[in-house]
């Protein structure tokens, strides 16, 4: 089984049709103004699709986490310049999703309406079906374009699909469940997974559901510190999740599939101009803290990752927005590009990793728009914003 994509539909039959599609316009924002638009040009193609073919297009996203109804600072209206800039086209800004289907059947064939933000109205987490009446108002078929959000079962995701018909996946959608999906399902090896982040509790779960699927599985980034202090080593001031341990111990006992840094670069702290150097993973002392994989670790990461036909990577290796504790995220993204070069298969999970490869986008074969999704999926969960589309 598949899930129904918008290619499904028959075009000539979208032509004067109202398309509600949900996106994910979660995008960083700094005093007003979007700082990375790249999930706003992912949505572009199915966007583009529909118009071409003379639907007019109704977007709904939600923007952050207010708390308790509609504020500013999470108004959608912010990001309305930009989309008008990429799509070459006016967007109108529809405030409130209730009684505005008359808006949208004014809309002009190809025209895009954006709603405000979903999670103004309290009925959207709750997967409220009363709210998502009014959402599946607004159009005329559904499509789900929001991998980023697809692992929340809300009104805008999960609800609205059972209510409104058609309801197909965007090509954003499509296209991550299916580099996500191919990579788990049959790939090309050596597979090798690259994890990092500071928290070992947020990656549990992908490592239990990877580790019997790869080749061998790649730890960097603070969460490291919790496998060594699990293997009894003096981690000084680094994160450690002592709650974590017994799992990490437990991980490590399941055979030799996990590779961790031989060292890391430590520093007393992260100020700017705070002494930084490199030691061996078990030789950290007091009052220090590690903040990435030190020389020889990126070496023999960036062998394995040149050695791999598959390779996915979710998490930096130290703290890569603090110089010079970046070099160890940066010396992996140019290892997944070389690698690629030679005709890998290279896959970026969202989030702080696709943060870290940009400006690399076109020399990786696929950079994650989703986050938590792309783990939830990695994890080998059901997506509640996937399983509500129609299969074939
Ligand atoms: C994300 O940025 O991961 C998605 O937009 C989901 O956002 P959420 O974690 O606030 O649900």
């Amino acid at each position: 089984m598949t899930t129904r994509g918008l290619r499904d539909l028959p075009p000539q039959a979208l032509d004067g049709t109202r398309a509600l599609v949900r996106v994910d316009f979660n995008v960083p924002l700094k005093d007003g103004a979007v700082t990375d638009d790249t999930r706003l040009r992912a949505a572009l193609p199915t966007i583009n699709y529909l118009r071409e073919k003379g639907a007019r297009v109704i977007l709904l996203s939600h923007l952050g986490r207010p708390k308790g109804g509609p504020d500013p600072t999470y108004s959608l209206k912010q990001i309305v310049r930009d989309l008008e800039r990429l799509l070459g086209a006016p967007v109108e800004f529809i405030p409130d999703p209730t009684a505005a289907a008359a808006t949208t059947r004014r809309l002009p064939r190809g025209g895009v309406g954006l709603v405000e933000n979903t999670r103004f109205w309290p009925g959207e987490e709750k997967n409220d079906p009363e709210l998502a009446k009014t959402f599946a108002a607004l159009g005329d078929f559904y499509v789900n374009d929001a991998f980023g959000s697809a692992h929340r079962a809300h009104a805008s995701t999960a609800a609205v699909a059972a209510l409104l018909k058609p309801a197909v996946a965007g090509f954003l959608m499509e296209k991550e469940l299916q580099y996500l999906g191919e990579a788990l399902r049959e790939p090309r090896r050596p597979f090798v997974v690259v994890l990092g982040g500071a928290k070992i509790s947020g990656k549990i779960d992908v490592i239990q559901a990877l580790l019997p699927r790869v080749d061998e599985i790649l730890i960097g980034g603070a969460m490291a510190c919790t496998f060594f202090a699990a293997m009894g080593f003096g981690m000084g001031t680094s994160l450690v999740e002592p709650d974590r341990m017994p799992l990490a111990r437990s991980l490590l006992s399941q055979g030799s599939t996990l590779i961790l840094p031989r060292g890391g670069v430590i520093a007393p702290s992260l100020e700017r101009g705070a002494e930084a150097r490199e030691v061996p993973s078990d030789q950290v002392p007091e009052g220090w803290a590690v903040y990435d994989i030190d020389t020889a670790t990126r070496h023999d990461f960036a062998a394995r990752v040149a050695r791999a036909k598959t390779i996915l990577w979710n998490g930096p290796m130290g703290v890569f927005e603090t110089p010079p504790f970046d070099a160890g995220t940066r010396a992996i993204a140019a290892a997944l590009v070389a690698a690629g070069r030679k005709g890998a298969v290279t896959i970026v999970g969202g989030g702080d990793s696709a943060a870290a490869v940009a400006g690399l986008e076109d020399q990786l074969t696929h950079v994650s728009t989703g986050g938590g999704a792309s783990l939830e999926f990695l994890e080998g969960k059901t997506l509640p914003g996937v399983a509500a589309l129609e299969q074939v």
